[in-house]
């Protein structure tokens, strides 16, 4: 089983409603896929975990690379896990409040939290700048 993080750039036109259809749509593709994770949309940028078989996760990054409601996606790791982060999650949207690591991230690893806690403070970073 493999864990893959990356960020991207939400697309100039995203409408609102997007978040919530790609939530409903991974929430049913993942549990036929067999993937977990959770998905951050911060400052128009979005992060993402997902876990999973090698195979499943392969073909999820194919689907995310043709996808138009975000680009320019970076990944930050794709590692072996002996056990998942988010067992309990087909996708979950992680919402962050005044920038820090939410409750809702407690018990995860302090790997995912040191991603997190870098998305973050990056998306702030750009904040400022524009
Ligand atoms: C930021 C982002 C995260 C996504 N996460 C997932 C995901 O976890 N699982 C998934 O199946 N599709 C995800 N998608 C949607 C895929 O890009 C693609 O649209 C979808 O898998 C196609 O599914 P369908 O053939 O059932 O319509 C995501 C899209 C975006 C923009």
């Amino acid at each position: 089983m493999i864990q893959l993080a990356y960020t991207s750039d939400a697309s100039d036109n995203l409408a609102s409603g997007e978040i919530f259809k790609i939530i409903e749509t991974s929430s049913s593709n993942n549990l036929r896929d067999d993937l977990t994770g959770m998905l951050i949309f911060a400052n128009d940028r979005f992060f993402q975990i997902v876990e999973g078989e090698p195979a499943a996760i392969d073909s999820l990054v194919v689907r995310l690379e043709t996808d138009p409601r975000h680009h320019s996606i970076q990944v930050l790791h794709r590692q072996e896990i002996g056990e998942r982060s988010f067992p309990r999650w087909r996708m979950e949207r992680v919402r962050i409040a005044n920038g820090s690591v939410p409750e809702a991230l407690a018990n995860v690893s302090s790997g995912v939290r040191a991603l997190v806690r870098q998305f973050l403070d990056g998306s702030a970073a750009s904040e400022k700048a524009a």
